[in-house]
């Protein structure tokens, strides 16, 4: 026997009661199947609702529906909790290494010592790309911002790869979700090395996930490159901690563009797109710019001044999250992260005395508590990219590439349902009604 609730179709501006019998548009009575998730909020399940009632229900910006089910990432919000396959972020970032959590992720469960080994070396054995892929590149200005190189040539990749097309085959998705994490820190170093106009470099299959992508970034042809343990293991948390974070977004795009069908190099490319905007990926690169027009902790309390004055656009960047109405636990493990890298550097950054400062400021302020607006992921991030010695602009490729994992591993939940459709939401319709058309000359 299911759950069921019962409500009344209501005016826009009165609550909702729950006794009527009629079927009429003021008033109606429809009841709706509750399912439960393993942890959550019920969610109300409205999938005949237009089949039965012949109306829709009305969510911009999906503040109240889930638009599928998943068992990969779960956030509590008000907790400010957030597991990767049942395991805490904390726990992840502390014992395992990126990618143990990619397999996590990937395959549901942690791997065994030789379940690893072998992830691992599938995963740097991939990560050169076709040689054509390199007059992509020369392709683009070099000033281009490397998140428009990178929604390009991700899904260029979608031309090179002809022997794993069929997203049915649970072995051809997987192979694309090999090569997409294999080869997205060579594409991302491309980028960079492409706008600084130096040569790529190869990868190295010697080196860790991480360790690679910064000899990628910061190595040259003459010189030797050694790479530093503690940037090392600092990129790597960085690379878990963006590696998945529910139905965001971007990731809700990627699912979005593959459930037409579509090839997943095309999707993902769907999702670097998406992760460009400051709300989302963008902002850890709009954090650093706002730290450097505040400049000084004298300047805060004028710049807090602007951003809650409501005929003025500015927002504090880095703070705030739809999910999270609690500290973005993601941000607490940036912070040490933090700490680590500038300590180990030597780097005295301005920008990290203005953002303690600011974020000192805004936790005691009556405007973000009552809003529940907190440090995000991207707060902090930009401050240890920096100090590593990544571009500003070069951020949120960054953000894309730990997230790569993520966005796949969503695709293939979503190519794996039984019972997977088309996704296509429905509209409440406020355009002219149906008119003639006027000849030109007569209007
Ligand atoms: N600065 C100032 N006010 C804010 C901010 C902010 N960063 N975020 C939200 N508010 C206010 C907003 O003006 C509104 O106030 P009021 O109720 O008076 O109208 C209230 O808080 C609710 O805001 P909202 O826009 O309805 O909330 P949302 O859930 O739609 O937006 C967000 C979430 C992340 C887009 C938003 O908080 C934001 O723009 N933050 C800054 C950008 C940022 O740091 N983004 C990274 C998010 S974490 C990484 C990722 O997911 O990619």
């Amino acid at each position: 026997m299911p759950n069921v609730i019962s409500m009344k179709k209501s005016s826009d501006k009165k609550p909702a009661k729950t006794s009527s019998t009629q079927d009429s548009p003021s008033a109606m009575k429809v009841e709706f199947p509750i399912l439960s998730g393993t942890i959550g909020p019920d969610v109300l399940d409205v999938r005949s609702l237009y089949k039965d009632k012949g109306v829709f229900t009305f969510d911009p910006g999906f503040m109240s529906t889930a638009a599928c089910k998943s068992a990969v990432t779960y956030i509590d919000g008000d907790k400010g909790e957030l597991l990767y396959r049942g395991y805490p972020i904390e726990q992840l970032a502390n014992n395992a290494g990126y990618l143990e959590v990619c397999y996590l992720l990937m395959f549901g469960e942690l791997p065994s010592p030789k379940q690893l080994e072998e992830f691992e070396d599938t995963v740097l054995s991939h990560t050169m790309v076709h040689e054509q892929v390199h007059t992509f590149y020369h392709g683009f200005r070099p000033d281009a911002h490397p998140m428009s190189i990178l929604c390009g040539v991700v899904g260029a990749l979608a031309s090179f790869y002809h022997d794993s097309t069929d997203i049915h085959n649970p072995r051809h998705r997987e192979i694309t979700a090999y090569r997409l994490i294999a080869k997205m820190p060579t594409l991302v170093a491309m980028a960079y090395k492409y706008s600084v106009g130096q040569p790529f470099m190869y990868p190295d299959a010697s080196l860790s996930y991480a360790g690679n992508f910064l000899r990628m970034m910061f190595a040259v042809p003459t010189q030797d490159y050694v790479v530093n343990p503690v940037v090392e293991r600092a990129m790597d948390v960085i690379f878990t901690l963006h590696a998945d974070h529910e139905q965001n977004a971007s990731t809700s795009t990627v699912r979005l563009a593959g459930s037409s069908g579509a090839n997943p190099f095309a999707c993902i490319a769907a999702g670097v797109a998406t992760l460009w905007g400051p709300a989302h990926g963008g902002a850890n690169e709009a954090v650093l710019n706002m730290l450097e027009e505040i400049g000084d902790v004298k300047n805060i309390p004028s710049y807090l001044e602007k951003v809650k004055d409501k005929l003025d656009p500015t927002r504090l960047m880095g703070f705030g999250h739809r999910v999270y109405k609690n500290f973005d636990p993601r941000a607490k493990i940036m912070k040490e992260n933090c700490d680590a890298v500038l300590k180990e550097l030597g780097v005295a950054d301005p920008a990290l005395e203005v953002a303690m400062e600011l974020e000192r400021i805004a936790l005691s302020d009556p405007y973000f508590i009552e809003r529940k607006l907190y440090p995000n992921v991207d707060f902090y991030s930009g401050i240890i990219l920096r100090a590593i010695g990544i571009p500003t602009s070069m951020f949120t490729c960054i953000f894309a590439l730990a997230r790569t994992v993520g966005w796949i591993t969503h695709w293939n939940e979503m190519i794996g349902e039984a019972d997977q459709k088309i996704g296509r939401p429905r509209q409440l319709y406020i355009g002219p009604k149906r008119r003639d058309f006027v000849p030109l000359a007569k209007r």
